[in-house]
């Protein structure tokens, strides 16, 4: 077992692959005979995960961006006690697609609510910072259309690009004010090449208390 797992969270505009990565990063993990524990926000408990299905459906009227923004929230609050901070206590790293940087840009930037003001409410509370946190980023349009190849659209996929633009930017000024904990990621290459870099970027975060043997999963080649 490692001796001090980590928490590790994804992040990026739709379409950036995240769900993709971390699965490779999962299997990369459990390669090296890591316990992992792959989870995702909104969700990874039975409460956040009818949250989610809730903040994520149409609803007649649309949603409040207040009112959204406090599900996101509650779900949060409900995963990192019941799943994240177990899981970590129980020794497994925990790789987690999305977290609190999503509510800064989603509904900090995207919404246009006072990013400051979403900021202190989205870390408060639960005490948990990731330590590394992968940012997969692509223009907007690109991450865009491969959502549209896969015709799974959600009621946030279907804003406008302009909102979509506004979160990109929003995670680029979150990146920026926390170097040392949010590494950018070119998210344009294809997918074993992305796999490598993010590889690279755990290496240099965590060093010796990764598992010895950590390496690109075999998953990942063309
Ligand atoms: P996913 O598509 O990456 O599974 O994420 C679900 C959607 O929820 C995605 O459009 C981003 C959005 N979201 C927020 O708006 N705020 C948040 O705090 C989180 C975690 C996700």
């Amino acid at each position: 077992m490692s001796a001090q797992p980590g928490f590790i969270t994804f992040e990026g505009v739709e379409g950036s692959g995240k769900s993709t990565q971390l699965y490779l990063l999962s299997r990369a993990f459990q390669a090296a005979g890591a316990p992992v524990q792959v989870t995702r926000e909104p969700g990874g408990t039975p409460l956040a995960e009818k949250l989610r299905a809730l903040v994520l459906a149409d609803t007649d009227g649309g949603v409040d961006p207040r009112c959204e923004l406090f599900l996101y929230l509650a779900a949060r609050h409900d995963h990192v006690t019941r799943l994240v901070r177990p899981a970590l206590a129980a020794g497994r790293w925990v790789l987690c697609d999305r977290f609190a940087d999503a509510t800064v840009a989603y509904q900090g930037f995207g919404r246009e609510l006072d990013p400051e003001a979403v900021a202190r409410l989205a870390w408060w509370g639960h005490g948990l910072r990731p330590e590394l946190t992968l940012l997969l980023d692509l223009p907007v349009a690109d991450g865009l259309a491969r959502v549209a190849a896969r015709g799974e659209a959600n009621r946030l996929d279907r804003e406008a690009e302009a909102f979509h633009l506004r979160v990109r930017d929003g995670y680029r000024q979150i990146a920026k004010a926390e170097p040392d904990r949010v590494v950018p990621i070119d998210a344009t290459d294809d997918v074993a090449t992305v796999h490598a870099r993010i590889v690279d970027a755990v290496r240099a975060r965590f060093g010796n208390r990764l598992p010895e043997g950590l390496a690109p999963s075999a998953e990942a080649r063309p």
